[in-house]
């Protein structure tokens, strides 16, 4: 179902007292009105999500993990799997972040694996896509985004999209402070659900597609005024309770 969602990516930060913190004042401000809870989704370092498991019980504020691997159990030194994610209580997983492509070196291919082994295990994906700066200036941008959505219809087929996430993430606006512009994140949101349309419209008119990129508390209303935009991931921005706040509000 298309709903407004805001997924706070925290990336490699925090420690326990921090991570105490943040929730604490985010829990406080869901109480308090100012987001409502069943669109909250808190994506920490998989070391922490027993503690944020602990601190987020008997609240509404969903949990995501930020990567697993797609075996399910063996000898992956340093790896976790999807179904250990399962016992923290996480409901989303962030799948094929840029970051994990270009660090990590991870392939469409095995960005499409771990997307079905997430649904595998019950686990609602946010599948990533995004243009470096160099292919959007090459005018490359539609293609890259719909041949990485394409590897995943291709391995899971598009029925896998009923209970999936889809995340358009500029690379070049990824903790650089440089936003796409609404009609540019719009312009690649609409081609995203238009290219699922014609494969099937009941998909594309129920998945919800967030924007990501320097979402910000002042940019977040302008960004989710879009037709084909229904919230956010947010990484930077996520980790001030007041701006992350108010980017939930904004949703
Ligand atoms: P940013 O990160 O909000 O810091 O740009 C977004 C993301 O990488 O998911």
């Amino acid at each position: 179902m298309r709903s407004s969602l805001v997924v706070a990516n925290w990336k490699m930060h925090g420690q326990k007292s921090e991570v105490t913190e943040l929730l604490s004042a985010i829990k406080d401000g869901v109480k308090r009105g100012l987001a409502r809870a069943e669109k909250v989704v808190i994506c920490p370092p998989s070391l922490f999500l027993g503690q944020v498991e602990h601190e987020l019980a008997g609240t509404e504020i969903a949990i995501g993990a930020q990567n697993a691997h797609p075996q399910t159990k063996g000898a992956f030194t340093g790896e976790v799997a999807f179904a250990m994610l399962k016992e923290f209580s996480c409901s989303f997983v962030i799948i094929g972040h840029s970051e994990r492509r270009e660090l990590f070196a991870e392939t469409d291919k095995f960005v499409a694996e771990k997307f079905l082994a997430a649904q595998a295990q019950d686990l609602i994906p946010i599948l990533c896509v995004g243009e470096t700066q160099e292919q959007r200036e090459s005018g490359l941008t539609k293609s890259i985004v719909l041949k990485q959505l394409q590897a995943v219809i291709t391995e899971a087929g598009i029925e896998a999209f009923s209970n999936a996430v889809i995340a358009y993430e500029p690379i070049w606006a990824i903790g650089t402070g440089l936003t796409a512009t609404p009609e540019q994140a719009q312009e690649v949101h609409a081609t995203l659900r238009s290219f699922l349309a014609e494969i099937d419209q009941n998909i594309a008119d129920n998945i919800t597609i967030l924007y990501g990129g320097s979402v910000k508390a002042n940019n977040a209303n302008a960004l989710f005024g879009q037709a084909d935009i229904d919230g956010a991931l947010v990484g930077g921005a996520s980790l001030d309770a007041e701006e992350f706040l108010t980017i939930c509000a904004a949703a």
